[in-house]
């Protein structure tokens, strides 16, 4: 099994956007990999969040890459607009599109890490196709929309079998999960062969968030 080294990418989702700034230089200084950025549209997902000028904001506060979510129907629409506004990478949804090779193609072509999520519900096969297409394979460990919900526990048995595809395919790309992830649950994550960790309430809710990014490095790496 591929065995890559932890990235923790803070979601901002959680954030206190009246200070994001503060809230992104903690992040730095615990220890953040990526700064994982929720786009939400109100039609994928029963919530709205954040457009370009909310990416831009992010980009002139920190070099850390800008990992962003797209849960959007028509997600291309975007793509220039958030290239051109920092973003480090792009993720899209299976379930959004009938074009996925295109699209994911498309946001190569800026010059930004092509990613692909899939829903808890929607099988591994979606994105089977398109391994070589990709920088990133998300798992959502809960279903989008909102932070602060539980894990599905039904989610590892999948992280392993996603884990195996890319192996299989001999794709370099990483492998992500979404939602819930805390220290109770990260190591699982880990053992069944993640390396990027979002996480959005288990940090921002934290009584010393720089410090709770490092709780969960250690959580999975088994020194908790
Ligand atoms: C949920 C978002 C997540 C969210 C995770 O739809 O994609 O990135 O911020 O939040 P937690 O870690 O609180 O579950
Ligand atoms: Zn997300």
């Amino acid at each position: 099994m591929t065995v890559k080294p932890i990235r923790i990418a803070p979601s901002i989702l959680s954030a206190d956007f009246a200070c994001l700034r503060d809230e992104i230089d903690m992040c730095r200084q615990g220890g953040a990999d990526w700064i994982h950025v929720d786009v939400m549209d109100g039609q994928f997902v029963p919530n709205l969040t954040f457009g370009t000028k909310v990416i831009d904001a992010v980009r002139r506060c920190t070099d850390l890459p800008i990992d962003v979510h797209l849960m959007v129907i028509h997600p291309e629409s975007y793509f220039e607009d958030f290239a051109h506004a920092g973003a480090t990478g792009l993720t899209i949804h299976a379930e959004a599109t009938v074009h996925l090779q295109r699209h994911l193609s498309h946001i190569r072509s800026l010059g930004c890490r092509a990613g692909v999520a899939i829903n808890p519900a929607t099988s591994l096969d979606s994105v089977r196709e398109v391994t070589d297409d990709i920088d990133l394979l998300l798992v959502m460990t809960v279903n989008p929309g909102f932070g602060g919900q539980a894990f599905i526990p039904a989610s590892i048995d999948k992280i392993r079998r996603a884990r195996l595809l890319l192996d299989e395919s001999r794709s370099d790309a990483d492998l992500e999960v979404d939602g819930g992830v805390a220290r109770d649950t990260i190591l699982q994550c880990r053992r069944a062969g993640a390396d990027t960790f979002v996480a959005g309430n288990a940090i921002f809710s934290a009584s010393r968030p720089p410090a709770e990014i490092g709780e969960l490095r250690a959580a999975a790496t088994e020194l908790a």
